[in-house]
């Protein structure tokens, strides 16, 4: 197969991890920098231009879309879908998980349990809800936030109301979210690719911390899940449209929540806690997938 890495960076972990993967399992590969794709569209035929050159068509693709550059990348994505080419992240799958309310949407409607929710444009009927819905503290996210940077413990109302002042000037999106406390500073994140759950950890914020994202100095501990967690990890994968991706759940009083979907998760923290190649466990996945 040929296979091209998407990514801005070949010294990344992630994306240097993969790279060695897939030439071990004797495949072509290259690394491509979706910034510098330019999308042609002539006579009905999609190509890409890179870097001067027309770039040959692959078997497959490995989208490592940044955060910050979700909305290129999504384009990038669906010219290769329309060039027929295989990905491991949907361009349909990328724009939901990336947005923390549409993710949540889609997955409330498979049946996926989460913390109470809300959402609003102008949050005119904030202290209602929060009164009757939420308590306090409350979860504020900002809905395309990651790494832990926008998610806030809100405690009482003089600060709720500093934060919806300051993002209503900033015209900043933000969900408000029920704050399961019996969880608070921990998390599971599973890795999982279709039917299979790749590896798993439970994540541990550092004392004082109720954010569990290893950027935020949370530690990796293995863990075993439940088979309810690991339906639930594979069912919320396929609802959102993705073959591959990490899920985090929290566990309540009242069984696993869903918290978000990861569509491009970090291999660094996971397969050293987990000591998994979960590289070599990707390839193998797309092989399969190719075949379908
Ligand atoms: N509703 C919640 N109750 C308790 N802890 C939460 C809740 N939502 C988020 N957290 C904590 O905050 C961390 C970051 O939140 P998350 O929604 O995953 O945003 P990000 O995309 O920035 O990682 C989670 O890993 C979890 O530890
Ligand atoms: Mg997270």
């Amino acid at each position: 197969m040929l296979i091209y890495i998407l990514s801005r960076n070949i010294e990344l972990y992630s994306t240097k991890r993969l790279y060695e993967a897939i030439k071990n399992a004797n495949h072509k590969v290259r690394v491509i920098n979706h910034m510098y794709c330019d999308l042609l569209i002539e006579n009905s035929q999609f190509s890409i231009i890179y870097e001067g050159e027309t770039l040959p068509t692959p078997d497959y693709i490995i989208p490592r879309i940044g955060s910050n550059v979700t909305s290129y990348g999504e384009k990038v994505i669906r010219h290769f879908e329309k060039m027929g080419v295989r990905s491991l992240t949907s361009s349909k799958g990328l724009l939901i998980s990336r947005d923390k309310l549409r993710c949540l949407q889609v997955l409330a409607e498979h049946s996926i349990n989460m913390p109470t929710t809300y959402f609003s444009n102008d949050f005119h009927e904030v202290e209602e809800i929060v009164k009757k819905k939420l308590g306090y503290p409350f979860i504020l996210k900002v809905t395309e936030g990651t790494q832990g940077l926008g998610v806030y413990l809100i405690k009482n109302e003089a600060t709720a109301q500093n934060f919806f002042d300051h993002f209503s000037n900033s015209k900043t999106q933000v969900v408000l979210q029920e704050f399961i406390k019996e969880s608070s500073g921990r998390d599971i994140r599973i890795i999982t690719a279709g039917q299979h759950i790749i590896a798993t950890m439970e994540r541990i914020a550092p004392k004082n911390e109720f954010r569990s994202n290893i950027h935020r100095g949370a530690m990796g501990y293995e863990i075993k899940l439940s088979e309810n967690e690991k339906q639930i990890a594979v069912k919320a994968l396929k609802a959102v449209g993705l073959k591959f991706g990490g899920v985090d759940i929290i566990r309540s009083k009242n069984g696993p929540l869903i918290l978000e979907i990861n569509s491009s998760p970090g291999l660094e923290g996971i397969e050293k806690t987990t000591q998994i190649d979960i590289a070599g466990e990707v390839v193998k996945f797309i092989e399969q997938d190719y075949k379908l």
